[in-house]
């Protein structure tokens, strides 16, 4: 993810919010243990070895026929590359009318408050396709708005009237909408009775453990039950009964107050919130967004919210249950004795990996609504010698006064409990074909060089063996007895990314990592249902330096029982590849793309002078073929 400016979400944070640079020796577990074993727990689990011997990447290709593609090479085109025999399509666009009282997107002026609130928002990223009865619909999270696309046509990309910022609000939240295929080509169906906008304005529940919690009250909601939007939703989740979970990620950047000495709690410094914000100017048109005058609408935002994609006048619920922190996405498992685990990652530098139990079983069609509200979180330690834990998050075990401060300040029972501090956990995909989960852990420039917002020592290490990680990796985990509520389990790195034109050692990254398939920063991760791992892309895309030979974000299939990865899809410029599902006769493949021309390079969709616009885009067979 990044922000407005040439800068990732992280860096802008870290530039207004300064972290301390002491550190607490006193928290870390193992430290002493000794790095030559780092490598031990390194690929373990699928017959290759990631280091020593080298892996000939035309072996891996002979050994597999899993893949229904050839390789792609990688791209700095402004376009989208996908192998011979697929093509790719766009199906919806930042801007574009659900309803046909609404306007066409108007590249001049990029629209108005009133324009938006009918049309696709923007910057799309975790979606979910959901068959109903003969109705195809689209459920996707429209995580934020680039100031300087959304504002273009201001001076300096900032917004100059109120109706400004609101256009930039009601480009948030979430979109439902019916799609059709129409002689091969998926599309909006407008005025559906199922097209929906869940702006930051519309209003929702807050339930499970911190509800009515004092720290959850606000003027206009006294009794903290209620709460209106979501927003910055980054991946996704979808249960087995149908609904879909947005996870609210970089939510604090949307507070802020006029007052740059107004004072901010340790609590609320954990999360990042500032004074200042990051420029999206909420806080000047809606007082919940202005910090001294509302303290705690910040604490009922960083939660995964659940939403019925087929009823357009259901209330979304916030499930508090699930923790508040940077979510990324949230994998849904039913364990073998029904119970519902919930893997999630909190996407900032040195954060932790988290995993809910619920108490209920689920059974099919029954009762659903306690599943995400009662339960048990987690968060995960990892050992040097390819194990690790599950440590309950409770007041027991943190301290802290009730369950409900555990939900609203999760981050800081992980650290009370000691869990490992990560390199930036992005998406969890599990495997359908075998109780195992993987993690996408992006990069880390402050691994092994400072702590995270709260202290906690990043040392490098376990699942994160690389000090100041450019590339990412990303980590596997069996849970013991194949039982997604054991305490323990076993991991190992499916893959480290790296450069093998540039670097020798680790950072050329693990040997099913080649001149042909290499790339940065794995984020979005998905199983189709073959069991093959998808990986997207959201790293730097300069083609120079570390970076030589990567190209643009791009896509990649990687075969989890050989080790094997191979590029499937590359993006246009300066956008990141997130967000994956299918149709539900799996021969369509809906792939995102967020943030074209990010930082004024490229005009993808349209091309020409056109106003760069996010996008989904619809990947099929040339000859009809099934595509996961
Ligand atoms: Fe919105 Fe962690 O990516
Ligand atoms: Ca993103
Ligand atoms: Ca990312
Ligand atoms: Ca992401």
């Amino acid at each position: 993810m990044r922000n407005q400016d040439d800068i990732s979400f992280d860096d802008y944070d870290e530039i207004i919010n300064p972290k301390p640079d002491d550190t607490d020796f006193d928290r870390i577990v193992d430290i002493a243990l000794s790095r030559r074993d780092l490598m031990k727990g390194i690929m373990v689990f699928g017959g290759v070895t990631a280091f020593g011997n080298t892996l000939m990447p035309s072996a891996a290709h002979a050994a597999t026929d899993r893949f229904a593609f050839d390789a792609i090479d990688m791209s700095t085109a402004d376009g989208i590359t996908v192998p011979p025999g697929y093509k790719a399509d766009v199906v919806a666009r930042w801007g574009d009318p659900l309803w046909s009282d609404a306007p066409e997107f108007d590249h001049a002026t990029r629209g108005t408050g009133a324009s938006q609130a009918r049309a696709f928002g923007d910057n799309n990223d975790g979606m979910e396709v959901y068959a109903h009865g003969d109705k195809t619909l689209l459920i996707v999270n429209n995580e934020y708005t680039n100031r300087k696309i959304i504002w273009g046509n201001r001076e300096e990309g900032k917004s100059e009237t109120d109706d400004d910022i609101l256009k930039g609000m009601n480009a948030h939240g979430l979109t439902v909408v019916e799609i059709a295929e129409t002689d091969g080509v998926w599309g909006i169906v407008k005025d559906s009775p199922y097209n929906r906008r869940v702006t930051p304005d519309v209003e929702m529940d807050i339930t499970g453990p911190a509800t009515g919690h004092v720290l959850m009250r606000t003027q206009k909601d006294p009794a903290g039950m209620v709460v209106q939007g979501t927003y910055n939703n980054c991946g996704n989740g979808s249960t087995p009964w149908g609904t879909y979970l947005a996870c609210e990620e970089n939510f604090n950047g949307y507070f802020a107050t006029a007052d740059q000495e107004h004072p901010v709690t340790d609590e609320m410094k954990r999360y990042g919130i500032t004074p200042k914000g990051w420029g999206y100017d909420w806080h000047k048109i809606d007082d919940r967004f202005d910090i001294g005058k509302v303290a705690n609408e910040c604490n009922r935002h960083g939660y995964v919210t659940e939403v019925d994609p087929t009823d357009p006048t259901s209330r979304p619920k916030k499930r508090t249950a699930l923790g508040r922190f940077k979510h990324e996405n949230a994998e849904v498992v039913v364990n073998s004795d029904g119970k519902i685990v919930v893997y999630m990652g909190d996407d900032e530098r040195g954060e932790f990996l988290y995993r809910y139990v619920s108490n209920g079983v689920y059974a099919p069609g029954g009762e659903t609504d306690s599943l995400l509200e009662d339960g048990t979180l987690y968060a995960a330690r990892f050992y040097e010698n390819g194990t690790g834990e599950w440590l309950e998050l409770s007041p027991e075990t943190t301290g802290m006064a009730s369950l409900a401060e555990v939900c609203i300040h999760t981050r800081q029972a992980a650290s009370t409990v000691g869990a490992t501090t990560m390199d930036r956990p992005e998406w969890v995909a599990a495997n359908p074909k075998a109780a195992e989960v993987y993690c996408a852990l992006t990069n880390n420039k402050n691994r092994g060089v400072k702590p995270n917002a709260g202290g906690d020592e990043t040392p490098v290490g376990g699942p994160n063996p690389r000090e100041a990680n450019k590339y990412g990796q990303i980590v596997r985990w069996r849970p013991d007895g194949a039982d997604h509520t054991s305490r323990g389990f076993a991991w190992d790195l499916y893959v480290l990314a790296g450069n093998p034109t540039v670097h020798e050692g680790a950072n050329a990254g693990s040997d099913n990592v080649n001149t042909g398939n290499m790339f940065n920063s794995p984020d979005g991760l998905k199983f189709d249902s073959n069991g093959l791992l998808w990986i997207q892309t959201d790293g730097n895309y300069s083609n120079e330096k570390d970076f030589a030979g990567q190209g643009n974000n791009q896509m990649l299939a990687g075969d989890t029982a050989t080790g094997e990865i191979r590029r499937f899809f590359v993006g246009p410029k300066q956008a990141e590849v997130t967000g994956l599902t299918w149709s539900p006769d799996r021969r369509t493949m809906f792939v995102g793309i967020q943030h074209p021309g990010e930082r004024g390079e490229g005009n993808w969709p349209e091309g020409g002078d056109a106003v760069p616009r996010s996008a989904i885009v619809a990947v099929t067979r040339e000859d009809g073929g099934l595509v996961g």
